[in-house]
């Protein structure tokens, strides 16, 4: 058993991971569904929302901007829109810790005639804004950070469509023109490099939006408007990445999650697993609004758990995973060595600097890089205390590698957690035996 209080959280080496569980909704989706759900007409009923903070962060800014939420039946949260017309805020748009909220909300209100302020806390306030000013600004509205920071002042106005090709593989800008894109006047066309997670495509398509992909070119006509919908948000891969990588510390563990979200450009942890020696099995597998959703059996394959290297577009893809994979890294048998990750340093934390100081507070080795991390294999790591610097990823990738640590682990801001997972220790307890 682990115990709480408010910020820590101590976790206790396990003997195994088993069990079953179904996770709440995947942030990503949830935050798209909210936000068209609060542009749309008539009333969305969104089941199976996410539980964490993040998204939340979304619903609350959607009231602000005439949308009326309503969380008080058990089985949906439902969104009634504004028909396309946000209104003026009293409040600043408080996006709490979430990039998400704050990146796409600026696309989907920057063609709306007001001035809107957005805000967040400190770790959101350390984040590059630049990125999607560039684009919406190309597009007529007239933008003002701090620096390149929130808080952010929008000047909206009717946009017009732009040629844009996303300089950094981003799945948060490429949102943000397409929402902004939607309700433009003329075309928009947006590149995309490196693939990135197309939730937005989806959930667009799903809202009655028309766009079309052809090769990496995505075109969004604009001065579309959306209709309710009915859905079901697949449980968090992301989540469910903490758990996965548990059960591949154990020879015998047995992992069955119900529902999950298995969109091709979210789930290349899955090939990751087998690469590293898990076996995964994929159950029921259906597809709603576009989305693929499964039930993921994971065993470790005997043999133990070997190396990879991760880089590349690789990187991208699995961006929100790599703290975990780095976090177990040193119990593989050839290490994991990861490139082409700059991106972490700008995420909730410097995720780079972060892993490798509490690895290196369980004692393990490693090298760190500007863009990633090398971290060799066959080290026994012993229990610290963590700094989860309130960044939810840090603080539950290393509760999963205290598991095979000797000796209690730490958690030290173990509350962050809440922003994607709430749930996260209550599972964790669950699924780990002791
Ligand atoms: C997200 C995109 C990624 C990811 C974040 C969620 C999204 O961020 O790290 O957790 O929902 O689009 P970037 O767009 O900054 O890569």
């Amino acid at each position: 058993m682990s115990t709480q209080t408010s910020s820590l959280q101590i976790v206790r080496p396990a003997r195994s991971f088993q069990g079953s569980v179904t996770l709440p909704g995947d942030k990503s989706i949830s935050h798209r569904y909210a936000m068209l759900a609060g542009l749309a007409k008539g009333t969305t009923r969104l089941s199976n929302f996410s539980t964490g903070a993040d998204p939340h962060s979304s619903l609350s800014c959607m009231e602000a901007l005439g949308a009326t939420v309503d969380k008080s039946n058990k089985d949906y949260i439902a969104v009634t829109g504004v028909d396309g017309s946000f209104r003026a805020a009293d409040v600043p748009l408080d996006c709490g810790n979430s990039g998400s909220t704050m990146r796409m909300l600026a696309g989907l209100i920057a063609p709306h005639a007001h001035t809107y302020t957005m805000i967040g806390d400190h770790s959101l306030t350390l984040r590059p804004m630049e990125r999607i000013r560039k684009p919406l600004s190309q597009m007529g509205a007239r933008i003002d950070l701090v620096e390149g920071h929130a808080p952010i002042t929008i000047h909206g106005g009717p946009l017009k469509a732009i040629d844009f090709d996303t300089p950094i593989p981003s799945a948060q800008v490429k949102t943000a023109v397409l929402f902004a894109g939607l309700q433009a006047e003329g075309t928009t066309s947006l590149s995309e490099s490196i693939r990135t997670r197309d939730h937005s495509e989806h959930a667009l398509r799903a809202f009655g939006a028309t766009l079309t992909r052809t090769g990496d070119k995505l075109l969004i006509p604009g001065g579309q408007r959306l209709s309710a919908i009915d859905a079901t948000v697949p449980g968090d891969l992301s989540s469910a990445a903490f758990f996965l990588c548990a059960a591949l510390l154990f020879p015998d563990s047995n992992l069955v999650l119900d529902s999950i979200g298995m969109n091709p450009t979210r789930s290349a942890l899955l090939d990751v697993i087998v690469a590293l020696g898990g076996t995964i099995k994929v159950l029921n597998v259906e597809e709603h609004h576009g989305e693929m959703i499964g039930t993921i059996q994971v065993n470790r394959a005997p043999g133990g758990l070997k190396g990879i290297d991760i880089g590349g577009a690789l990187s991208a893809q699995l961006i929100d995973e790599l703290p975990v994979l780095a976090a177990i890294a040193p119990y593989t048998r050839d290490g994991i060595r990861i490139r082409d990750a700059k991106e972490l340093r700008v995420k909730e934390s410097d995720r780079i600097a972060l892993v490798a100081k509490n690895l290196k507070a369980m004692g393990a080795e490693l090298t760190e890089y500007e863009d990633g991390l090398d971290i060799p294999g066959n080290q026994e790591l012993h229990g610290a205390a963590i700094d989860s610097g309130t960044d939810h990823r840090i603080a539950m990738a290393f509760s999963i590698a205290a598991l095979r640590a000797v000796g209690e682990t730490e958690i030290h801001g173990a509350e962050a957690a809440a922003i994607s997972f709430p749930e996260f220790f209550t599972h964790l307890d669950g699924l780990s035996q002791r």
